[in-house]
């Protein structure tokens, strides 16, 4: 194989691409490359079905971090976006992180520029900056601590009550936590296509079509359509509900893949997934989440690339926020 070839479609397309052979069965020769190379497969739950279910570890956010700080392998190939594998090598600077599709990015993490909010930042001087973990590696290292979905409140409550608090880059899960905290926060103007794509009027007609039905929602989704949420929670929050509640019907509003999980940890029950605004599209998936597929996470592992490299010093700025949060 030609490195020219690999690192020029590298370059042009953000994944390799090369032929792979005939009559393959990807998931059986996935998982005998994971074990030749002492690899480890961390998945999202966004992910497609065939990738979650081949995943070492499978999880939201939180779950995934602290599962890289423990792993035990040469190669961590991540299924999920660009900030998710930057976090493992952040945590593993001595390991090989790969991502299948470098243009699996995230458009919270790119409403909030680097310079840009450098200069946000110097504007409130003595505030604490907390960023939420969907952000990049520069924007971790410009900030105090780092956060989850599934653990944003018990970090804001760790922060002493007289002091200013920064929170960036998502205003919706913001707001949220405003809410559940009472406390005041300089927010940044940031949001995810994804959970801003549900629609409340069509969410209130389905729940009349389906009156014993629960609305669960990701905080990362707007305030009207978490006014009206029976529960609000991250990824595996939202599982751990919808195994624990009595009910049997759920209008699920965050990124249509978990309802794979919640399908297999709850069978007997019924998933819908929250509708969009734009019925023309499929909103509820996030598009850069599924630009991973068996096929480049077959490549990817294969010819050990495309790798996630990231400056030295800028992985130690960005290791304590990190740190303070897995701490926590
Ligand atoms: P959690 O994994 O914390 O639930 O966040 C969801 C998300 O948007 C990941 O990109
Ligand atoms: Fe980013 Fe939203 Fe996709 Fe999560 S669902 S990766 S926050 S764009």
């Amino acid at each position: 194989m030609s490195v020219a070839f690999s690192t020029s479609s590298l370059r042009t397309k953000g994944y390799l691409d090369l032929p792979i052979p005939k009559g393959i069965d990807l998931k059986e020769a996935i998982i005998e490359l994971k074990a030749k190379k002492n690899a480890v497969l961390l998945a999202h739950y966004y992910q497609t079905k065939d990738i979650q279910d081949i995943a070492d570890y499978l999880g939201d956010s939180l779950y995934l971090a602290k599962a890289a700080q423990r792993v035990d392998a040469d190669i961590i190939v991540f299924a999920g976006v660009h900030f998710m594998a930057e976090t493992a090598k952040i945590i593993n600077p001595s390991k090989k992180v790969l991502l299948p599709d470098l243009k699996a990015g995230c458009s919270l993490a790119d409403s909030c520029p680097p310079d840009q909010f450098a200069a946000f930042k110097a504007k409130h001087p003595g505030a604490v900056v907390v960023t939420y973990i969907n952000c990049s590696a520069e924007i971790k290292a410009l900030s105090d601590i780092v956060c989850t979905s599934s653990n944003a409140v018990a970090v804001i409550e760790s922060i002493d009550p007289d002091t200013p608090i920064i929170f960036a880059p998502d205003k919706n899960l913001g707001r949220y936590l405003i809410k559940e905290t009472g406390r005041d926060m300089i927010l940044w103007d940031g949001a995810c296509i994804v959970h801003e794509a549900f629609s409340f009027d069509k969410i209130v007609a389905l729940a009349k079509q389906y009156p014993k039905a629960k609305f669960i929602a990701h905080p990362e989704s707007e305030s009207q359509v978490l006014e009206i949420a029976h529960y609000i929670g991250s990824t595996s929050g939202l599982l751990s509900f919808v195994q624990k509640d009595p009910a049997e019907t759920f209008i699920v509003g965050t990124e249509a893949g978990i309802l794979h999980e919640m399908q297999k940890v709850a069978p007997h029950k019924t998933f819908i997934a929250a509708p969009v605004e734009d019925e023309t599209c499929a909103c509820s998936e996030c598009a850069f989440m599924k630009l991973n597929t068996l096929e480049k996470l077959y490549l990817c592992l294969e010819h050990e690339q495309p790798e996630i490299l990231l400056d030295a010093q800028l992985m130690q700025q960005a290791l304590l926020p990190i740190e303070r949060m897995l701490a926590l």
